[in-house]
């Protein structure tokens, strides 16, 4: 398993940049953020690209499903003018140029986030994509859909994976009862399910824990003093002020 980064910056540095941007990860990288974490997703045409949502609406000017738009489609959007003026013309980065600004600064965890086209091959055009970048070293992969971090595993099981929870979700899925048929190292849940007792039981069975997306400073030195692995969090330089 890789050092666990304490500090993730969620989309991004996504408290004063647009979340899931360039711009985004590149003020993580000034902040001082050892890790981002992404949401990466397929085109209609087949290329990783970066946005949170299954659709366009809320932040960017276009709209619909994006694995019903095409690389050249998406890229015309305005993905940075929502979060203000000087973030107009922001472009949906695609994960190769996440990767290029990425290299040798970051540690990046890929959300694989297929949630609405799981039978897509995001999985497989991810992992052909770190390959070919040489950024084995530098990625871990997570997935609230289970099956994602299996097919990972089938194809490259040295990058090191993490099961995403969270109370949205039905019980099965939320309280991991299959976690023992799903290759992973570590565990993501949302903030409500973290308590001190969790991060011990997860550390007894020797899984780490980051949980997201944690932006309020009593709610981040609660979670430390726990001595939970790692937060995701909007607004790493709170983070990073509160360890220092
Ligand atoms: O990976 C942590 C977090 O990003 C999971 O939830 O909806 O923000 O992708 P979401
Ligand atoms: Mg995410």
């Amino acid at each position: 398993m890789l050092n666990f980064p304490k500090v993730i910056a969620h989309r991004g540095a996504s408290w004063d940049a647009p979340e899931n941007t360039l711009p985004a990860f590149d003020l993580a990288i000034k902040i001082g953020a050892p890790a981002i974490e992404l949401d990466a997703k397929l085109s209609e045409d087949g290329f990783v690209v970066v946005h949170h949502d299954p659709t366009l609406d809320r932040t960017t000017n276009g709209k619909g499903n994006v694995w019903q738009k095409s690389l050249a489609e998406l890229k015309k959007l305005d993905a940075g003018a929502w979060k203000g003026a000087q973030f107009a013309k922001t472009r949906i980065p695609t994960l190769t140029e996440v990767f290029d600004l990425a290299r040798r600064k970051l540690l990046v965890n890929v959300e694989l986030t297929n949630y609405e086209t799981p039978n897509d091959r995001l999985v497989e055009k991810v992992v052909e994509l770190v390959n070919r970048m040489k950024m084995q070293e530098q990625v871990f992969f997570s997935s609230f859909h289970p099956a994602n971090l299996r097919r990972a595993h089938r194809l490259q099981p040295s990058i090191p994976l993490s099961l995403l929870t969270g109370t949205f979700q039905s019980p099965w899925l939320a309280h991991a009862w299959f976690a023992p048929f799903i290759p992973h190292q570590a565990r993501h849940p949302e903030n409500k399910q973290i308590s001190a007792e969790f991060i011990q039981k997860c550390h007894a069975r020797q899984l780490k824990v980051a949980s997201y997306t944690v932006n309020d400073p009593t709610e981040m030195r609660q979670f430390f003093d726990w001595g939970i692995d790692g937060i995701f969090t909007d607004r790493p330089d709170v983070a990073l002020g509160l360890l220092a």
